[in-house]
């Protein structure tokens, strides 16, 4: 490993945090470059379970460097939360942790904001309410508050007071909410600072020297492809961009830099708040799968939208970001089903279409082949030789379809549980 970045490939959930604990072990230093504490990533190890929302899921290894990247969007309130559950566990957090000056803080307003415009709207996005949309749209519209700002105190204090002059009028005048005092929100970025400001830095420069120095550097990204702002199924979308694209803008890495793309996919597919998703199976089945993966959000327990692995919308996940490996989560969880589906094309208006139409794909129909299940308890399997001849078959019908290799199986929640697939090496 030099530069690796993990990618999500589909709508989200798709057990990057396992993978990214995973691929740590290899890494010296782990960067989120995007998204806030909108993720929930879980990790177990040793049967205790972790869930990260902010701070990259390769801190449970000593020893790594974990990096927040200029592309999130940082909270600091739900932060401090993380690294204190952290200490109170006995990780040493504080020094192997740092925080890119550049990153956008989201503060109060941009949550009440996320809820007011999701209860605005007639058509809902199904959002985290983390404020994510509003944060990012201040980013754009540069009247947001960044981390490398609390050294300056006078600056910020004046910056703080104009945004919150402009959000408080949108708040009281247009959804007809209570303001912000500029005391409150003050006072909780100067407790960020007594906390957190020697986390602060450069990370750009940070990595470039990482770079230079032949570190092992993991670029973890959150959500997933299909929820890209620019490539997902907009407007049912985050605001942020997990592809590749997101991974430089996120860190100021360059795309000399990035040696590897691991798109981490589940062996089905799930999808969490509104939109599109065109391989959804019928309640019935949709209720097995979510109990058997224990398919609730991380981050807001809302049961996940269950279905079958979507052919289409991966080979578009492989294409868009240069997925080179793939690493293929929650096998196990198909155990049991004695027919397994695969979607592989979509029926539009009576014609066979085998590209997703990712801004259109609401009332597509998918098309369907079926492939024999297997019986067999799997989580102990630690090669590919080891699964069943159904489960062989089923993953040679995708990665032949993908034209990518599988690089990588997790048979379980469990750190022990994911290996390499000893037939690529
Ligand atoms: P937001 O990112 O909170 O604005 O939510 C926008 C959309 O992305 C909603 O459909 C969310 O359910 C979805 N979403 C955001 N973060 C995650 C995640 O970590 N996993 C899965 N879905 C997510």
């Amino acid at each position: 490993m030099g530069c690796t970045v993990a990618i999500g490939s589909q709508w989200g959930d798709e057990g990057k945090a396992k993978m990214i604990d995973y691929l740590t072990e290899d890494a010296d230093i782990v960067v989120r470059y995007q998204g806030g504490a909108n993720a929930g990533h879980t990790v177990v190890v040793d049967d205790k379970k972790f869930v990260f929302h902010l701070i990259p899921s390769g801190i449970l290894h000593e020893g790594k460097i974990c990096v927040i990247g200029n592309g999130v969007v940082l909270d600091p309130v739900a932060f401090l939360e993380e690294v204190d559950l952290l200490e109170k566990k006995g990780y040493d957090v504080k020094d192997r942790l740092i925080i890119s000056d550049s990153a956008h803080f989201i503060l109060p307003y941009h949550k009440a904001m996320d809820s007011y415009l999701e209860n605005f709207s007639n058509e809902k996005i199904g959002t985290t309410m983390r404020g994510i949309g509003p944060c990012y749209s201040d980013k754009c519209l540069r009247i947001g508050l960044r981390a490398g700002d609390i050294f300056d105190l006078n600056m910020l204090e004046k910056r703080a007071a104009d945004t919150l002059r402009i959000k408080n009028l949108q708040l009281e005048k247009i959804f007809g909410g209570e303001p912000f005092t500029l005391e409150d929100i003050m006072s909780m970025l100067l407790l960020f600072k007594d906390k957190a400001g020697s986390m602060i830095c450069n990370t750009q420069e940070y990595l470039h020297k990482a770079v230079k120095d032949r570190k092992k550097i993991l670029l973890e990204g959150a959500q997933g492809y299909a929820l890209d702002i620019d490539h997902g199924t907009y407007p049912y979308v985050t605001s942020s961009s997990p592809t590749i694209g997101g991974a430089l803008l996120g860190t100021g890495l360059n795309a000399f830099d990035i040696d590897d793309v691991i798109g981490i996919t589940k062996a089905y597919v799930t999808r969490v708040g509104e939109g599109p998703f065109p391989t959804e199976a019928d309640e019935e089945q949709s209720e097995r799968i979510r109990v058997n993966g224990n398919e609730f959000g991380a981050t807001t327990g809302r049961p996940r939208r269950c279905g079958w692995f979507d052919i289409p919308l991966l080979k578009k996940a492989v294409q868009i970001n240069g997925m080179n490996k793939l690493a293929i989560t929650k096998l196990d969880v198909l155990t049991g089903f004695e027919k397994i589906k695969i979607g592989v094309g979509y029926n539009i208006n009576g014609e066979r279409v085998d590209e997703i139409p990712m801004s259109k794909c609401k009332h597509i129909e998918p098309i369907f082949i079926e492939m024999d299940g297997w019986g067999e308890n799997i989580s102990k399997c630690r090669s590919f030789a080891e699964l069943p001849k159904n489960a062989q078959a089923y993953l040679n019908f995708i990665e032949d379809e993908l034209n990518a290799p599988i690089t990588y199986i997790s048979v379980g929640p469990g750190r022990e549980s994911t290996f390499i697939t000893e037939k690529k090496q």
